[in-house]
């Protein structure tokens, strides 16, 4: 078959860049390994930033998101003893707003569904052929046809363990692996905070988030190698009611519904061009998840890209396609640091003297407009 854009993976970046390119007029097909229901039902990430939310509400896709969103106004940053909000929208006048990933999968799903436009899920082989010529891509369909598409780009959103990212030769990798993983919790509890609680704690960070009125989610920092066996629901609650213990406070508990490890890395490839190949979010760059930048990443890659692509295919204006790993390598790196700043500051790791810095950034954070001010600007995110 024929398309403009083949897109390999129908992750939140594929799908949403299939609809973008829709809404310009451009065909693409979508190829997934996975089946849509095991996609839909993958319990990642949960924070937008504004911009997201704008673009996907332009997008059309608003209509849940504008019911069941929870808009914040901030964060609560804490260590034993103190919990301080930062006000997003005092410090730099924009918002955040909680939304799964799971819903925005759904409501993308739905999106491509009434466009008629194919996606093959339990695509296997995918393979990339000639992207620097005239790219075609290759799979076995869910019934065991061979199948080939022949496109003017490829786009890879496989994510980090893909195969369009080894298309690139000589790609430069810059990586950063960190002492510590998260073992991240869903439960049916209503959320016992109004906004996040980022916590520094002796034990470790902790982290409570949520995904609805009735359901919150967690974050524990474990080891690395950490056996989730070890983890009876009753020692998660202990860990989290230490951690994130606070004078007048009590942290409400309920029926755990699911538990993972999440490993923790900083990965970026580059260049995010070859030739037709284009790469766009966890495909081409990983963060750890504090700060939540990485769903964001992938959303700013994929504006930015849809409108390249569009000029370049429907106009033949190829400025902004040349310019497109430049630009989105900038804002990739600026997430990049913040994300590791993020994650250097509330994590435990080091010694003592470490320790104390930590603190002692933590206090800067909540006292210094300025101080403040860069991490609200950051956290809500940069312009797209
Ligand atoms: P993905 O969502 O990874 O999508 C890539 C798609 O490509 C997948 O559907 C995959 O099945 C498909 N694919 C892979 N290989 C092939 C192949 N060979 N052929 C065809 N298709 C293929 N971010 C946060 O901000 N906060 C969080 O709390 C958070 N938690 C996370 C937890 C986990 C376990 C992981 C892995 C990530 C988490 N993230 C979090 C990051 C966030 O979920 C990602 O940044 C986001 O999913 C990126 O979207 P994507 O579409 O680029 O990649
Ligand atoms: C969530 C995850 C994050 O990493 C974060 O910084 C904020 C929220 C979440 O899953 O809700």
């Amino acid at each position: 078959m024929r398309t403009q854009v083949a897109i390999v993976g129908a992750g939140p970046a594929g799908l949403l860049l299939s609809h973008l390119l829709g809404l310009e007029g451009i065909d693409s097909v979508l190829l997934e390994r996975q089946t849509a229901d095991y996609v839909q039902a993958r319990i990642r990430a949960g924070m937008l930033e504004a911009g997201t939310v704008g673009l996907l509400r332009e997008a059309g896709l608003g209509a849940r998101l504008d019911v069941e969103g929870m808009e914040h106004r901030g964060i609560h940053l804490q260590w034993p003893g103190e919990r301080h909000h930062l006000d997003f929208v005092d410090l730099v006048g924009r918002s955040v707003t909680i939304y799964g990933q799971t819903e925005i999968t759904k409501d993308l799903m739905a999106a491509r569904e009434k466009a008629g436009r194919p996606v093959y899920y339990s695509a296997s082989d995918v393979t990339l052929h000639d992207v620097t010529g005239t790219p075609h891509v290759t799979f076995v369909d869910a019934e065991g046809q061979a199948r080939r598409v022949d496109a003017d780009v490829v786009v890879g959103c496989d994510g980090f363990h893909g195969p369009s990212r080894a298309s690139i030769p000589d790609a430069e990798i810059w990586e950063r692996a960190y002492p510590f993983a998260w073992l991240g919790v869903l439960a049916d509890v209503a959320p016992s905070a109004d906004e996040l609680i980022y916590a520094w704690h002796p034990d470790g960070f902790a982290m409570h988030s949520m995904r609805s009125p009735r359901v919150s989610r967690f974050y524990l920092q474990v080891a690395p190698d950490e056996d989730i066996a070890e983890w009876s629901d009753d020692r998660i609650w202990d860990a989290l009611a230490k951690r994130l213990g606070h004078p007048g406070w009590a942290l409400e508990t309920g029926p755990i519904t699911e538990k993972s490890v999440l490993p923790m890395r900083s990965f970026v490839a580059t260049p995010m061009r070859h030739g037709n190949l284009y790469l766009a979010g966890d495909a081409a760059h990983i963060v750890p998840p504090t700060g939540a930048k990485g769903l964001n990443l992938a959303v700013a890659d994929v504006a930015l890209l849809a409108k390249a692509l569009t000029a370049s295919l429907k106009d033949g204006k190829d400025e902004l396609v040349d310019a497109y790993s430049d630009t989105a390598l900038r804002r990739v790196w600026r997430c990049t640091h913040f994300s590791w700043w993020m994650t250097s500051m509330l994590h435990r790791h080091g010694d003592d003297f470490d320790a104390q810095l930590q603190l002692a950034q933590l206090r800067r954070t909540v006292t210094s407009a300025a101080a403040a001010t860069e991490l609200a600007d950051n956290y809500s995110g940069l312009p797209l």
